[in-house]
């Protein structure tokens, strides 16, 4: 009787204890797990977060290069919209999906303590850094994304190339900055934030006073800006074109104000139909070849990018604190309609509805 009710309390603790039972750690190579992932059907079926449909198609063509008799099924929308969409499926047990990699960095704790997702170590798991990952792998960084200064050297004169959020200020940029709605994106609204903290809501008033065209989605700043289309708009601080510069297209970093930094996240959800691809593609999206390839890495055994320090010694970026932003919803909600109060809700449709 006694050592039953030890045995009993003994599997619960193990159970309690994050799913100990049912950690995966992977130790075959990227090409058994190819071979699982074709018997299995051949798909993987990823929901990642973007603002363009076409937004992770790098990906999808890298993935299907490397293993071509598998299919990456991939829709890109909104991270706030995918998170409310898996919530239905798991509701009705009927799940779809099988991997996703967003934005909204709260939903990854909360699908865990759900038992939602499958506690899985990819091969390369030990070298992701610890901030960016789950200890049982529920879920974890798979690559990172950033906010940059991006201007239009066309339309921006050399010496009035911004750097800090307060050269947005100058009459330089007046009518000329195409901006993301703060409270149409989380990660936008915490630039902001991080913006009116040290530089006080009269910055934000002064940029107001500098007519700003606000648009939904933070791909859209930098595609206005583009040289092909013949309008105004000249710099952003809400969209990311990479590293480098880019035809007449420029980036810098602030150093004394703070640009946004996360690690995207990603899961693999326990009951998703197609488990062997999604290994895969977790796998491929840590490997050297695709890390290496997409800029600042979730990975500290791997480099900066060409030119930069790992984004944890990069100055001018914090990449933890945005998850400590995005859990604390009522500091996010309360954030969202002071900024639709000066601006207004978001208008015009979202660029996944409509191409510009
Ligand atoms: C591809 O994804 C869509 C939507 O996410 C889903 O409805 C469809 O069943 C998936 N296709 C396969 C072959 O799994
Ligand atoms: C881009 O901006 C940097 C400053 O951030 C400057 O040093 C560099 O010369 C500029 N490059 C081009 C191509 O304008
Ligand atoms: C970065 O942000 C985290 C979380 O908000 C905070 O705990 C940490 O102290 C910050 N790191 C630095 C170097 O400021």
């Amino acid at each position: 009787m006694h050592s039953l009710s030890t045995l009993a309390f003994l599997i619960g603790a193990l159970v309690v204890s994050g799913g100990y039972c049912h950690r995966e750690v992977e130790t075959r190579s990227l090409d058994q797990i190819y071979e699982a992932a074709k018997a299995e059907g051949g798909v993987v079926t990823l929901w990642a977060g973007g603002d363009e449909k076409d937004q992770q198609n790098k990906l999808k063509d890298a993935f299907e290069a490397r293993f071509p008799d598998i299919t990456l099924n991939l829709t890109v929308d909104l991270s706030k919209y995918h998170d409310g969409r898996i919530d239905e499926q798991l509701a009705a047990k009927n799940l779809y999906v099988d991997a996703t990699f967003l934005q909204s960095l709260h939903d990854f704790p909360r699908w865990k303590s759900q038992n939602a997702l499958l506690n899985y170590q990819p091969l390369e798991f030990k070298n992701i850094f610890d901030e960016f990952k789950d200890s049982d792998g529920a879920y974890y960084g798979v690559f990172i994304l950033f906010w940059s200064n991006i201007w239009n050297t066309d339309k921006i004169d050399a010496a009035s190339a911004p750097k800090e959020y307060t050269d947005y200020l100058k009459p330089a940029f007046k009518d000329k900055l195409a901006l993301t709605y703060p409270n149409d994106d989380d990660a936008v609204a915490f630039q902001f934030d991080l913006i009116i903290k040290q530089y006080g809501w009269e910055w934000f008033d002064d940029l107001i006073a500098q007519n700003p065209h606000w648009v939904r989605g933070t791909a859209t700043p930098s595609t206005l800006l583009s040289p092909s289309l013949n309008n105004v708009y000249g710099a952003t601080f809400t969209s990311e074109i990479g590293l480098a510069s880019s035809g007449s297209l420029n980036i810098s970093f602030p150093t004394k104000g703070q640009f946004v930094s996360w690690p995207q996240t990603g899961a693999i959800f326990a009951d998703a139909p197609h488990p062997e691809g999604a290994k895969l593609l977790t796998n491929f999206v840590l490997s050297d070849e695709y890390q290496k390839a997409s800029g600042w890495s979730v990975r500290r055994d791997l480099p900066g990018p060409s030119g930069y320090p790992t984004i944890f010694d990069m100055p001018g970026t914090n990449v933890t604190a945005f998850r400590d932003f995005m859990l604390d919803r009522a500091a996010v909600e309360r954030l969202r309609f002071r900024f639709e109060d000066k601006i207004g809700t978001a208008q015009g449709f979202s660029p996944l509805v409509d191409d510009l």
